[in-house]
């Protein structure tokens, strides 16, 4: 109808307004000027009505009238209120309103008017009213659940009625397999991760060619899920301890842990702290209360899961009772140390001066059994160190370890074993008094518990009664000494002391003895004699008069004197036996006495002297140090440092000094002058031991001769070869010596003697000719008899190896006096090598020579004083 009907609507408006031009009548105009009126509803509306003409005054009672024929008021009427439309008039026509059009506003409206009173003008529109496309119930996102079916809501609503369909990531959806449309909306049965994505909803109304569409967002939600989760844990008491609930889903949960027994959030309890992103409960400073049930939560838009889990705390052992005991000796002992944790430890004991602990059970010492009993009731486990027959050894510090899965405690006690007394510690069997002397009798008991000490003399208990100045007691146990002031025989005898405990008593004896002086001496020997000095050697008294000997003295005089203006001396006992200032040529008497506490024995052992003759002094000994090869290294180039030791004088005092050095060189293993002239010093001061060389040539071989000389003549020469430093002086100082190491040094000392025997043996083979080798040079040497001989051979051996090891100038081989020239001189007449036919004649009248160092002398040694040959 609606070409037909408009063309011909518009066919009579444009005749009306043709008619009206020609012939003047006015027409009513309503715009919009279509005749039907479709519109939305819930919008505003409006209608106008009015009269094309010059003159509005001819115009009257312009109305509205709605479908039902009522005039429509303005918006002050309660019709308006009713009906929801009012008019407003406005200069050139009359607006009708509709502040929101609703469906029942559908159907004619009609406008009337008057026009010159007469002519009666009259208007009508048709309203039709739709309903637009409109979303009721369609969130942009939706979150379906894993494995559920899940209804993607879509609900629209338009009239007349919309079509919809579904677009999946902008293509047309598949219907009929999971995905159905339903009227509300898209429902998929057991949703998948993959139904993920952008879904839209469109709405079509082929009436009104209305089209709408709506982009939902559709992500899979997945319920939280746990992890493996373990069912218990364990935490140390006053530890920091954390358990984590691990739970998985999408959203990402977060997490909640609750204590079972209280039903609390632990989220905001003290000394717990929850991590709800990653599920982490923190208790710090665990308690024995925290033993028990808890329950973590996991929550996500999803779901929401729950695990339960038991934390059992672990009670690190603590130490409840652990006594010291006190047990005699063969009793059994028992030390009990209870310990407390949870689970209940187990308790071991160790002996504090052993490493190893005790195991459970018998040790391999089957005496000693550990026992560990469970106190269920108190949560105590009781460990027991028994001892049986327990032994003084026993006796100690004992540690008692508790131990479980939380840790160690330990504790010590004490296991004091009492035994009655024992004088086992009392040296003391016999004291000594002597002139009335206070002594100390001193008894030690040793005890546990401490002994109480009593004394008897010879059976007499001394007590109060005892009533005596001269015996005092000091200390009652388990220490005790009495001093005993003997002035009376009756002190003299049986002391006993008696050491009395709870568990027996023991007694110790100290005999007081009276101390003597020593016997006589047995024998004294006059052993090296210079002219003014005598060494001598003792065997003490048979009878040392219960004392040690302290002193060894000797009486003397000289022949002619009386007793009564003897001189003496005493030495200690094991020191040097020297008597010096004697005079030349004096016959001497002498007797001796050994010396202990009481006093000097009764002097005896007489003996007579006649002593020798003033002569030179004695060799002085030059002081070296350690030789290479019997070579003393000069740790300078031209200057070398000579000291020496003052040597015995021989009866005339030394007034000077001589030193000669000449350049040597070996020579088949001899040192030999070099032809260079020798240079020669006079020291005339005597107190000096020291001088210095000086302008020697470097990397030189010098032989040093230092003579000492009295009124008499010069002694024997000291002698010493030594080398000079190459080049220039080195800044070493002459107190420091070569600079070699203590190692260098014994290892060139070792080679040096290795390569003397060898020198030595060669030398010997060498001069004789007879194809004598080491062993015959070894047996000439061996027949040395003396220590001091021994060293000074082999001080010698370098120097003269060759009459040394040669027999040829010998008279025989067992006369030592050959190897030292100047001890070859008898006692009275010692004198320089002048008379060599003087020493077969006397070597006669000695039976036994040596050569004897005493201070740094040397003198002739006898075995044994023969007196007949010191006549003059
Ligand atoms: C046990 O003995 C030890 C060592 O002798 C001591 O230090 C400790 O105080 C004693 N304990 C008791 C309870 O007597
Ligand atoms: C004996 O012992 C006591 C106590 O220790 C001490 O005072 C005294 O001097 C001692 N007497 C002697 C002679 O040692
Ligand atoms: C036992 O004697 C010792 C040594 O005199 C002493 O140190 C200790 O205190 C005494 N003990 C007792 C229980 O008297
Ligand atoms: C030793 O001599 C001194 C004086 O020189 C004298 O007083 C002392 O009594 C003498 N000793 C002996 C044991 O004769």
């Amino acid at each position: 109808m609606g070409k037909f009907s408009r063309g011909a609507v518009q066919l009579t408006c444009l005749f009306a307004l043709i008619t009206e031009m020609v012939l003047g009548t006015p027409e009513l105009r309503i715009l919009p000027s279509q005749p039907t009126l479709n519109r939305p509803i819930s919008q505003s509306m409006l209608l106008s009505c009015r009269v094309d003409v010059e003159n509005k005054i001819l115009v009257t009672n312009l109305q509205w009238y709605d479908p039902t024929g009522r005039v429509i008021g303005d918006n002050t009427d309660s019709y308006s209120l009713e009906t929801g439309m009012h008019i407003e008039r406005m200069p050139d026509g009359l607006f009708l309103i509709f502040p929101m059009l609703q469906e029942r506003h559908a159907g004619n409206y009609t406008c009337t008017a008057k026009y010159t009173n007469t002519e009666e003008l009259s208007k009508t529109v048709n309203i039709k009213t739709f309903v637009a496309i409109t979303w009721e119930d369609a969130p942009e996102e939706q979150y379906p659940i894993l494995m559920s079916d899940y209804k993607v809501r879509c609900k629209v609503t338009a009239k007349p009625a919309p079509l919809v369909d579904w677009l999946q990531n902008g293509d047309p959806i598949k219907v009929g397999g999971r995905y159905i449309i339903e009227t509300d909306g898209l429902l998929i049965q057991n949703v998948t991760e993959a139904d993920d994505g952008m879904y839209t909803c469109r709405a079509i109304v082929i009436d009104t060619g209305e089209l709408s569409e709506r982009n939902i967002r559709v992500e899979v939600h997945i319920p939280p899920k746990f992890e493996k989760m373990e069912s218990s844990v364990t935490m140390v008491e006053s530890e920091t301890a954390s358990v984590t609930c691990r739970a998985h889903g999408k959203p990402p949960p977060t997490f909640m842990w609750i204590k079972s027994s209280t039903q609390q959030d632990l989220t905001t309890a003290d000394r717990f702290s929850v991590d709800r992103l990653t599920g982490v409960l923190t208790i710090r400073d665990v308690s024995k209360d925290d033993d028990g049930g808890y329950k973590c939560v996991a929550t996500n838009a999803a779901g929401k899961i729950e695990h339960a889990l038991k934390i059992n705390v672990t009670l690190k052992p603590r130490i409840v009772a652990y006594k010291n005991i006190s047990i005699p000796t063969n009793k059994q002992a028992r030390l009990s140390c209870s310990a407390s944790g949870r689970p209940m430890p187990t308790v071991t004991f160790r002996k504090l001066t052993s490493s190893d602990r005790f195991v459970l059970g018998v040790q391999k010492d089957d005496r000693i059994v550990v026992e560990n009993t469970l106190d269920i009731e108190r949560g105590e486990t009781v460990g027991s160190l028994i001892i049986s027959n327990i032994l003084r050894t026993d006796d100690g510090l004992y540690e008692c370890i508790a131990i479980n899965e939380g840790g160690v405690a330990f504790k010590n006690g004490h296991l004091t074993v009492e035994f009655k007394p024992s004088f086992a510690s009392t040296p003391m069997h016999e004291a000594w008094s002597w002139h009335n002397n206070p002594v100390n009798v001193t008894c030690l008991a040793e005890s546990i518990p401490n002994a109480t000490i009593t004394w008897r003399l010879n059976n007499i208990e001394i007590n109060e009664k005892f009533v005596d100045m001269n015996v005092r007691k000091f200390g009652e146990g388990p220490w005790s000494s009495l001093q005993i002031t003997p002035l009376d025989r009756k002190y003299y005898g049986r002391y006993t002391c008696k050491a009395v405990n709870q568990h027996g008593s023991a007694e110790h004896v100290i005999v007081l003895k009276e101390a003597k002086r020593p016997s006589e001496i047995l024998q004294a020997k006059l052993d090296v004699i210079t002219a003014t000095t005598i060494t001598f050697s003792f065997i003490g008294p048979a009878d040392n008069g219960s004392l040690p000997t302290r002193n060894y003295g000797v009486l003397y005089k000289e022949a002619r004197q009386d007793w009564r203006d003897a001189k003496n001396k005493t030495w200690p006992i094991d020191s040097p036996y020297i008597l010096e200032g004697l005079e030349p040529q004096t016959t001497y008497n002498f007797k001796f006495a050994a010396q202990n506490d009481v006093g000097f024995g009764d002097w005896a052992a007489q003996e007579h002297l006649t002593m020798p003759k003033r002569s030179s002094p004695e060799e002085p000994r030059i002081l070296t140090n350690t030789k290479e090869e019997g070579v003393v290294m000069s740790p300078y180039s031209s200057r070398y440092e000579l000291t020496w030791k003052i040597p015995a004088h021989n009866g005339e005092p030394i007034d000077q000094y001589t030193i000669k050095f000449c350049r040597v060189k070996r020579v088949d293993g001899m040192w030999t002058e070099m032809g260079y002239p020798c240079d020669s010093k006079d020291i005339s001061s005597t107190e000096n031991t020291m001088y210095v060389l000086k302008n020697l040539v470097p990397d030189a071989y010098y032989k040093i001769e230092l003579r000492a000389h009295n009124k008499i003549g010069f002694s024997l020469p000291g002698e010493v070869i030594i080398k000079t430093a190459r080049g220039g002086d080195t800044p070493v100082s002459a107190t420091e010596g070569p600079a070699l190491s203590t190692g260098a040094i014994v290892s060139i000392v070792v080679a040096s003697l290795i390569i003397i025997l060898i020198f030595i043996d060669v030398s010997c083979y060498l001069v004789n000719r007879t194809g004598l080798l080491m062993v015959i040079c070894e047996k000439i040497c061996g027949s040395r008899t003396n220590d001091e001989d021994a060293k000074l051979g082999s001080l010698y051996s370098w120097r003269f190896p060759l009459p040394y090891c040669s027999n040829k100038d010998s008279p025989g081989p067992g006369l030592i006096t050959e190897k030292v020239p100047e001890t070859n001189v008898s006692i009275d007449e010692k004198e320089p090598l002048k008379d060599a036919s003087n020493k077969t004649t006397i070597q006669g009248s000695i039976k036994k020579e040596t050569s004897v160092d005493f201070d740094m002398k040397k003198s002739i040694s006898r075995t044994s004083f023969v007196g007949k040959d010191s006549a003059v």
